[in-house]
């Protein structure tokens, strides 16, 4: 019976969270029972989507949940073997049993690294492709707008977009993302939203306007977006980052879509879950032949989670933010 130490939320943070509202418990991990498995977390994601459950929906003095990798370490089940990978929503801890319900197994690719399954072979890089290519509607040489392009979901879209032929302008908070967008990834303009303030700095890089706009940030992103949308052009609004932590993230030129007849559609990942093997076929050749690149930012053990999460709010990370709880 392995000792298995997981994060919980001990307080609802006001605004940016603190390493204070967290713990670290230890807790003794039950054997895998008939029919169960145990499993060990080697990866777990940090996701922004945490941030408002902090607010409300993760229970106090409880382990948070998240999606991890983990391997098969004792087995009692039919379904699963050990050594078996397994992603899983327990993240946030080393190690739980299960009876299988919400675990899927992995056969990653060879070819590429594990980690590449938990953002750009995973759910992150299908949010980015869905909502580019099924809500956004893009078309090959359009003119196409992405915030956070440094990040995780943000820097598989900009990629497709360039793949697909567009003109791609990319925002994003520091130096080194910006010059990784611009001399890595080959944006055509990039912003960085702390340096030129984004209204303008968007004006000056989009002297055809936005067909496309893929929305990570919401506010003072999407406002400055709406002024210069093209006709009929489309926002795929993916997440809305700069309110996560006030709860709110005001806009106010949201008529700007009635004169450009202007479509602005919300989604979440599983919207389009009928283009998966499509997405799956598509981004192993990309990864493979070079044509989309990835960077990760990955915390050490178990007790990094926390920092990992409020790092990823205050834009410490360059693409994927993950922690490694184990070998
Ligand atoms: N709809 C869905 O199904 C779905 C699924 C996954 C993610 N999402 C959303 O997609 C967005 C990106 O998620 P991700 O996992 O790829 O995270 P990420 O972009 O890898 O990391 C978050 C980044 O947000 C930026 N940021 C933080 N505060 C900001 C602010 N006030 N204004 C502008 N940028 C800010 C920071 O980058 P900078 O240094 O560039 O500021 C930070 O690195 C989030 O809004 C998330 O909620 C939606």
């Amino acid at each position: 019976m392995p000792k298995s130490r997981e994060i919980h939320l001990t307080k609802r943070p006001s605004g940016m969270p603190t390493e204070g509202d967290f713990a670290l418990v230890e807790r003794d991990s039950a054997d895998a029972a008939d029919g169960e498995v145990l499993v060990q977390n080697l990866y777990m994601s940090v996701d922004p989507a945490m941030r408002p459950r902090l607010t409300a929906g993760q229970e106090l003095n409880e382990a948070m949940m998240g999606g991890a990798l983990g391997r098969v370490v004792q087995s009692k089940s039919d379904a699963f073997g050990v050594g078996d990978l397994v992603s899983n929503r327990m993240g946030f801890r080393e190690y739980f049993t299960s009876d299988g319900k919400g675990l899927t197994k992995l056969n990653p690719d060879p070819d590429l690294s594990l980690t590449v399954h938990m953002h750009a072979l995973g759910m992150t890089g299908f949010t980015a492709y869905g909502g580019l290519l099924h809500i956004g509607q893009l078309k090959e040489g359009e003119q196409v707008f992405v915030s956070t392009a440094a990040g995780a979901v943000g820097s598989v879209a900009a990629q497709i977009a360039k793949i697909k032929g567009c003109y791609v302008v990319g925002s994003t908070g520091s130096e080194d993302k910006a010059r990784w967008l611009r001399d890595e990834v080959g944006l055509d303009a990039v912003i960085d939203y702390k340096v030129t303030p984004i209204r303008k700095a968007l004006q000056e890089a989009t002297p055809k306007g936005i067909d496309v706009y893929f929305d990570n940030v919401g506010g003072d992103h999407l406002e400055a977006a709406l002024r210069r949308m093209n006709t009929l052009g489309r926002i795929a609004v993916c997440g809305f980052i700069s309110g996560y932590n006030s709860g709110h993230s005001p806009v106010s030129n949201l008529s700007n879509i009635i004169y450009s007849r202007v479509m602005l559609r919300g989604f979440v990942g599983t919207d389009f879950m009928h283009l998966y093997g499509d997405f799956q076929r598509d981004m192993t050749g990309w990864l493979k032949d070079g044509r989309v690149k990835y960077q990760e930012t990955i915390l050490d053990g178990i007790a990094a989670a926390p920092q990992a999460l409020i790092g990823l709010l205050q834009g410490a990370n360059s693409g994927k933010m993950l922690v490694k709880l184990a070998e």
